[in-house]
């Protein structure tokens, strides 16, 4: 199992390398299980990625009716609204693709209540995932964790990733799946897959774009270890393959 960077010239060779990715990473996991499960992730860098995934070059190279699609995190908004990643994915991938309901497992947000969402969300998983309904007492964790052929996620300029902001409750979960998550500095409870699962995931990819999360990469990757402020340190794959795709500007104090 292995954690690689890979430092890319710009957004477009960035999108590029992980569309690649995806298809590589799909294609094994429909060969060897027949289906391939990914989560997506939300904010704007991916949505080049979701754009390119249903081009010409791409949408022909992977058997879309295997895929399953999941959600990182989300935002407590209902899922036409601007702010929402499922709305995102929807416009940029999931419509384009015509990717049938039956495949799309998005955090239900009708539900109002942001704990009863993210419950609602956890169940989804264990039931798609066949989970036994009770925590593994194993320490792997093996029968209480799904285990996502691929999870992508980003980065904020603060180290946040998914909704895992610093300093905030969900950091410290590790039995939970999927919680709801207070950001008091946002003002919003946001929903989000906790560490156990994105840590048990077969691969992690991380799109990281923009001068803006120079510093803070550095730190997270040559820093200290200080994952209550900087909650990206915390993605550590024990039996996955981690990837860190990161455009040059993003990457600037890394190679110095
Ligand atoms: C969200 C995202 C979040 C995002 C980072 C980076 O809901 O906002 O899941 O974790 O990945 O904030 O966002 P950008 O890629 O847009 O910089």
């Amino acid at each position: 199992m292995k954690a690689e960077i890979k430092i890319v010239p710009n957004l477009q060779t960035l999108s590029h390398k992980a569309a690649k990715m995806f298809v590589e990473i799909g294609g094994e996991a429909i060969e060897k299980n027949n289906k391939f499960t990914v989560a997506l992730a939300g904010g704007s860098t991916p949505k080049s990625l979701y754009r390119l995934l249903t081009s010409d070059g791409f949408a022909s190279k992977i058997d879309w009716g295997k895929v399953f699609f999941f959600f990182g995190d989300e935002r407590n908004v209902s899922p036409d609204d601007e702010q929402s990643n499922f709305r995102m994915a929807r416009e940029n991938l999931l419509k384009p693709l015509q990717i049938s309901k039956d495949k799309i497992f998005r955090w239900q947000t009708e539900l109002v209540d942001a704990k009863k969402i993210a419950a609602d969300y956890e169940q989804t998983i264990k039931e798609f995932f066949n989970l036994e309904n009770h925590i593994s007492n194993s320490t792997s964790g093996s029968n209480s964790l799904p285990r996502f052929d691929l999870i992508l996620l980003g980065m904020g300029n603060d180290g946040h990733t998914a909704s895992l902001f610093p300093f905030t409750k969900a950091l410290k979960e590790t039995e939970k799946i999927a919680v709801a998550n207070m950001v008091e500095k946002l003002n919003a409870e946001r929903l989000t897959l906790t560490f156990p699962t994105i840590n048990y995931a077969a691969n992690v990819v991380f799109l990281i774009g923009g001068a803006e999360k120079a510093e803070t990469l550095h730190k997270v990757l040559v820093g200290k270890r200080e994952p209550e402020r900087f909650p990206a340190q915390n993605v550590i794959l024990n039996n996955g393959n981690l990837f860190w795709l990161v455009e040059e500007k993003a990457a600037q104090f890394l190679t110095k």
